[in-house]
């Protein structure tokens, strides 16, 4: 089933030069790119992007480190495209992050774990509405579509 999920690089991935390589990725396993913005959160649009986790021991932290510098937002698209993206991330915890996995391989701690994907079709449009207007997904072909959905 084709589907479409919010995809988020932390400061993290972006000040330790892994935007490449973790888009390179997410292209390789098939996915399309159908949207992509580079920003600075405010702590409003920090608070509304998390917040389900206001109160937790970890939201204050959570809430400083995602404000503190450009992240990048995207819409990616596939065969199953959300559960796809949390495979290839792997666990919040890099601990619990198998090898192979973003998280696995490239991040040390829970706050600072390079990438946010969305974890269900609901977060998936919530998401997504928080960062893009409908107008700026662009619908488009990859060369090799026909190799990557029924
Ligand atoms: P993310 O997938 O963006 O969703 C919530 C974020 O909170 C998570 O990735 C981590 O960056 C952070 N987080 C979740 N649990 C913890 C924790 N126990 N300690 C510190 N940060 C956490």
């Amino acid at each position: 089933m084709q589907e479409r999920t919010f995809v988020m690089l932390k400061p993290d991935a972006l000040s330790r030069g892994l935007a490449g390589e973790i888009i390179a990725r997410l292209e390789k396993k098939g996915l399309k790119m159908v949207a992509a913005k580079l920003l600075m959160m405010d702590e409003n649009m920090a608070s509304k992007h998390y917040a389900e986790h206001v109160g937790k021991p970890f939201y204050e932290p959570l809430i400083r480190f995602i404000t503190s510098g450009p992240v990048l937002a995207m819409v990616w698209e596939g065969e199953n495209a959300i559960n796809a993206v949390r495979k290839l991330v792997g666990k919040t915890d890099p601990h619990e992050a198998g090898a192979g996995t973003i998280r696995g391989d490239y991040s040390a701690i829970k706050r600072m774990n390079l990438v946010h994907a969305s974890d269900s079709p609901e977060s998936a449009d919530r998401e997504i509405s928080l960062f893009f207007d409908e107008s700026e997904i662009i619908e488009w072909k990859r060369a090799d579509d026909i190799y990557l959905h029924d």
